[in-house]
């Protein structure tokens, strides 16, 4: 069953049919073609479907697009500027070398960049409980709570 929802992505409002089983992930993915969304585990788990609804990090796997309607969704291709130049947080992660397969990177610059927008003073730990729902296989945490502390510096140092 198709139900009509009307939310903004990325700064844009539309007005999408949506099937009533469907993710938010699957209508990013598959009906507006942002790919830069992942899925990983699919059942909430790891954190690289990761983005802002209202301003919360949430896993699109498991959140329905039907949910979505009156929202305002911002993937990790909103958090790009207009032409495409990279957020600070995400040249951190180059510089830092937080991507190795780059898998889980969107959904932790999701999530990073909520937690820095909540709180730009950060801790180590609280950077490490703020990513705690993303998870990844390859770099290794180090580097990628490096260029999130790194942002934070940076911007208090502005
Ligand atoms: S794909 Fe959504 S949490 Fe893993
Ligand atoms: S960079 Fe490969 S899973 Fe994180």
């Amino acid at each position: 069953m198709l139900k009509t929802i009307n939310c903004t992505v990325n700064g844009r409002a539309m007005e999408l049919q949506v099937d009533v089983r469907e993710s938010l992930l699957d209508m990013l993915r598959n009906r507006l073609h942002l790919t830069g969304t992942k899925q990983g585990c699919g059942v909430g788990e790891c954190g690289a479907c990761a983005v802002l609804i209202d301003g919360e990090t949430l896993d699109s796997c498991i959140y329905l697009a039907v949910w979505a309607d009156g929202k305002d969704i911002v993937s990790i291709e909103g958090l790009t500027g207009a032409d495409g130049s990279l957020s600070d947080l995400q040249q951190n992660f180059v510089d830092k070398g937080a991507v190795q397969c780059g898998f889980c990177t969107p959904g932790f610059v999701v999530s990073a960049t909520a937690l820095l927008e909540k709180n730009p003073n950060p801790s180590k730990d609280e950077i490490r409980r703020g990513l705690s729902g993303n998870l990844c296989r390859c770099t290794g945490y180090q580097k990628i709570l490096d260029a999130v502390e790194s942002t934070a510096d940076q911007r208090r140092n502005k």
